[in-house]
């Protein structure tokens, strides 16, 4: 026997064999393979696999944020981790361009005998929706059963768990509410902010009364403006945020949508320039899974018209709905609708530059 250990093979490394041997065309048992029911399934499998990734890297982005300590150097790794899920969900989306390469009449070859499993029993896009902070309660539901129902054994009680576990968006949230530059000595964010959106909308005022316009256009113009006015005003009364959360119109906490705020309009700042990076990447995440899942309804729409489903959804009517209701950070989308340009920006005094120190402890 030979002392050389081992070497490690391509093949064995990838249990290729495994993989490779996976592609079972349902059409071929039933006694005429469709062609392209290989690309079906190989699609699918593409998907799940990299579903499988995107699911390390979250949980890696759980961990971190369930710490006691978030330092700059778990930021900074956060933030990697997310543009990699962003670049994984670009391809994500471009593999539907494959897949519509397949007519609507070859799928017919072989979609009948798909009944009744469905993409809808992903238990892996499940979790991903899960982990980023998509709970039953603000889910698109259709007909009388929980999506969940769909599982059993091992998947069903993972996926009752993430129901009930820590989400992106809830650590988040916490992690916002706890960095510490809402009011440092000498500066109250909320207070010089407010001052300033007055200052400038009062410069718009008086700007419209100068200007050469029509008493209409005039009276049209300042309308707009104090709309505005009372669209801040909102945003920055609590008791008016609390009440909107109430109502389901937010569901961002308001001392987090502060922070958020502070974040994005101080962004140029070395400390927060972490922050805003990883604010930013899960804006961009929420863009990208709304972007899939428009792509998905269109090719739908292509395949199937207004057929019912395989999973026994409406089909295309369901899926619309996710588009815009299964989002995860509105909330941070919408921030801005908040800024303001720089030259009206409060600046901020030495000392609370020099607050500004990089840990957030719990
Ligand atoms: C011919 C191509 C496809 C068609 C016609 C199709 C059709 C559908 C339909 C009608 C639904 C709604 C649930 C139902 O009643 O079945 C659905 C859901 C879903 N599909 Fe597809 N699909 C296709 C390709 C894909 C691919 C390639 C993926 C990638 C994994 C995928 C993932 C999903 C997921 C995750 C859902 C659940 C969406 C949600 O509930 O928000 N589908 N699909």
């Amino acid at each position: 026997m030979s002392d050389k250990p081992l070497s490690v093979h391509y093949i064995n490394y990838l249990s290729l064999d495994k993989i490779l041997d996976a592609q079972t065309p349902i059409s071929k048992e039933k006694g005429g393979e469709a062609h392209e029911e290989m690309l079906f399934i190989i699609i699918h499998q593409t998907y799940e696999l990299w579903f499988k990734q995107i699911l390390h890297e979250l949980n890696s982005a759980i961990t971190l944020f369930e710490a006691d300590r978030i330092d700059e150097s778990s930021i900074g790794i956060v933030v990697g981790r997310m543009d990699r899920v962003n670049t994984i969900l670009t391809t994500l989306v471009g593999q539907i361009d494959i897949l519509e390469t397949m007519s609507s009449l070859d799928f017919l070859d072989f979609r009948d005998y798909l009944s009744p499993a469905s993409g809808f029993q992903s238990h892996q896009f499940r979790k991903i929706e899960l982990i980023l902070g998509l709970k039953i309660e603000n889910r698109h539901q259709f007909g009388g059963c929980p999506y969940h129902s769909q599982f059993d054994g091992e998947h069903k009680k993972e996926v009752l768990a993430l129901e009930e576990n820590n989400s992106l968006f809830s650590l988040v949230e916490k992690w916002l509410e706890r960095i510490p530059f809402l009011k440092m000595d000498g500066f109250d964010f909320i207070k010089k902010y407010e001052q300033s959106v007055n200052e400038m909308l009062q410069k718009e005022i008086n700007n419209i009364q100068t200007a050469d316009l029509t008493d209409q256009d005039r009276d049209l113009r300042l309308k707009m403006i104090d709309q505005n006015r009372k669209y801040f005003q909102r945003v920055l009364s609590k008791r008016e945020h609390d009440k909107a959360m109430l109502d389901g119109e937010t569901r961002l906490s308001y001392k987090a949508t502060m922070s958020a705020l502070l974040i994005n309009l101080y962004r140029d700042e070395p400390i927060l320039h972490s922050p805003y990076q990883f604010l930013r990447s899960l804006v961009e995440l929420d863009h990208k899974i709304s972007t899939w899942r428009f792509r998905h309804v269109q090719m739908v729409e292509k395949m199937l018209g207004l057929k019912i489903g395989t999973g026994g959804s409406s089909g295309q009517g369901y899926l619309k709905q996710t588009v815009d209701k299964h989002k995860f950070f509105t909330d941070l989308a919408n921030i801005s609708t908040l800024m303001i340009s720089r030259s009206y920006l409060p600046s901020l005094p030495k000392i609370t530059k020099d607050q500004l120190g990089y840990n957030y402890s719990k």
